[in-house]
């Protein structure tokens, strides 16, 4: 094994991340750069293979006024979905841009569902009180990832790099100067010196063991963020998705309700009647996921492998042409992974890990307030989704704000001129984080540390919180950290070494951990996703404010932020 920076590169612009985001974000830059900038996209996988290809069920955007949608249901929707916690502003501006990105999108290609008379097709989903989730059957984050990816080879002056392992960036007072990454498959050490980058890395991710996310999810950008100091907002509103497939997680749509299927109970009741009379199976995900627990904590569940006590979705109200064309994947993924067709089965289903509403703390240009560093999509906060996102948002999200910070950067560096210079130093800095890595420092194994922390989460801080659970998961989470401090990785050599990927982003979900459980442990009040069974009410009084965290020496830093409301004044949920 040998440790050297091979390679240096020069870029007015890096994007960490080839998601949604990341590729809206390129395409922009590249188009408001009008071919004086050099951009470089990066990621840990394939480009075309990020996390947002799972998406399946839509986006949102208002097409049809003229049916009866409009700009103000989308945001009123969204707001109270947030349970409040949503800035109105940042909503407004979004639901207004949506429908544009959304028919760029058609321009570029995409093949969106239609309708019988050749309109686009939309479906409805949770907590939207019009059917405005536009889709291409169950496979629309596949689509719109080729139509970005596709549109984006149209910009000559885009560089791509595939399997980029980004671990840290170079940022002193307060100025952005580059990212530092080691090429997975031959382990070089590269600098993308830059003058600035977006940083669209997704979610949290597998911080949870049961969960939608790929294992390429694991917040690097996010806990890069944060052991830079920069501002962790709103980050304990984690999002479990009523339907994950048990027992492997897996995303089953939402789109599959939003189409007519039904959950039920172990006595074959359609139990959402009770808790939501008004949208049943369609109230927003943490409304749902609340009720599969209760019901399920109440003994009117089914028996699960390893705890995971299920319910069942029942697909028959949707017949099965609807399914065979709309539902399609969803249909393979039942057959494929338990065994079961939905035309003829219904499926295993439990609350999921899925979303990160919370995120590093953004303005709707996507600025972090670090010169020259930006965030888009999941990594980034707004926010747009307060405690609570309503599905089909965020892929609407990514396109929307990709766009923006993409643009907003490009804008930046034409007018700027700021330049960056490394040092020796910065050379020495990034291989020695890496040689670093491989040394023995410990008898921990680092996938023992990963499983621990998925088993903690999993337990202390999924739908239901309390005192004793979070403080206990806190406990358990501040060891790991020491832990991941003491591991030695197994292989040691250069080439696709996934002991040391492995390593390093285990210890990047165990700090995201903390910050997790700590804002959790703050909150005292329940809100959207964050349900405290100690302090079951929504406190607005006290908690209508957004958490910040930073990292100030070592120190988790906690301070808040107020939430900005428009017109729509907090009200009860009732659906
Ligand atoms: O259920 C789904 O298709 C997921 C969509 C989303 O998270 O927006």
């Amino acid at each position: 094994m040998a440790i050297y920076l091979v390679e240096i590169f020069d870029y007015d612009l890096v994007i960490v991340g080839s998601g949604l985001a990341g590729l809206r974000a390129a395409i922009e830059a590249a188009k408001v750069g009008k071919g004086k900038l050099r951009i470089a996209i990066i990621a840990k996988n394939q480009l075309m293979r990020p996390h947002s290809i799972s998406a399946e069920g839509g986006s949102a955007a208002v097409l049809y006024m003229d049916e009866g949608d409009s700009f103000d249901l989308h945001a009123y929707d969204t707001i109270k979905g947030s349970d409040y916690l949503a800035d109105q502003d940042a909503v407004e501006f979004f639901v207004r841009q949506c429908p544009v990105d959304i028919l760029e999108l058609e321009h570029w290609g995409i093949p969106w569902a239609r309708r019988e008379d050749g309109r686009i097709a939309q479906r409805p989903f949770g907590g939207h009180s019009y059917p405005r989730a536009t889709f291409a059957a169950d496979r629309t984050g596949f689509y719109e990832v080729h139509t970005l990816y596709d549109t984006m080879l149209k910009y000559g002056n885009i560089d791509k790099f595939h399997e980029q392992f980004v671990y840290d960036f170079l940022i002193d007072n307060n100025t952005f100067r580059g990212v530092l990454a080691f090429d997975i498959p031959t382990g070089e050490i590269r600098i993308f010196k830059a003058r600035a980058a977006i940083i669209a890395t997704g979610g949290l991710g597998r911080l949870y063991g049961y969960t939608t996310y790929s294992h390429l999810v694991t917040g690097d950008g996010l806990a890069i963020a944060l052991r830079r100091g920069l501002r962790m907002k709103d980050l304990e509103f984690v999002q479990f998705h009523p339907t994950g497939l048990v027992p492997s997680g897996i995303l089953i749509t939402e789109g599959v309700r939003g189409d007519g299927g039904i959950l039920r109970n172990a006595k074959g009741e359609r139990f959402m009647e009770k808790y939501a009379p008004s949208k049943k199976d369609l109230a927003p995900r943490d409304i749902i996921s609340r009720s599969m627990m209760t019901e399920i904590l109440e003994g009117r569940g089914y028996k699960g492998p390893d705890g995971l006590d299920y319910l069942l979705l029942d697909f028959s109200p949707i017949g099965d042409e609807k399914i065979k064309e709309k539902l399609s994947q969803v249909r393979e993924i039942g057959i494929h992974y338990v065994g079961l067709d939905p035309l003829k089965s219904p499926l295993p289903v439990r609350p999921s890990a899925h979303y990160t509403m919370g995120g590093i703390d953004i303005t709707t240009t996507g600025y972090t307030g670090v010169t020259g560093l930006w965030a888009a999509g999941e990594a980034g906060c707004i926010s747009i989704h307060g405690s609570n996102r309503l599905g089909s948002n965020s892929t609407s999200e990514c396109v929307v704000f990709g766009k923006q910070a993409g643009g907003d950067s490009a804008k930046w560096l034409l007018s700027n001129d700021k330049q960056v210079n490394l040092s020796e130093g910065d050379r020495a800095y990034a291989e020695n984080f890496i040689a670093d890595a491989y040394k023995d420092k410990g008898d921990n194994d680092p996938y023992d540390i990963k499983r621990e922390l998925w088993k903690t989460m999993d337990r202390d801080a999924y739908v239901f919180r309390n005192e004793k659970d979070l403080t206990e998961g806190l406990k358990i989470v501040r060891g790991l950290i020491e832990r991941s401090g003491k591991i030695t990785i197994a292989e040691k050599g250069n080439v696709y070494n996934q002991n040391l990927i492995a390593s390093l982003e285990m210890k990047n979900l165990v700090e995201l951990a903390e910050v997790v459980i700590y804002g959790a442990l703050q909150r005292k009040e329940s809100r959207g996703s964050h349900f405290r069974t100690d302090f079951p009410k929504r406190d607005d009084d006290n908690y209508l404010k957004h958490t910040i965290i930073q990292k100030v020496g070592g120190e988790l830093k906690l301070s808040y932020k107020p939430v900005t409301l428009t017109k729509w004044k907090p009200e009860a949920r009732v659906y």
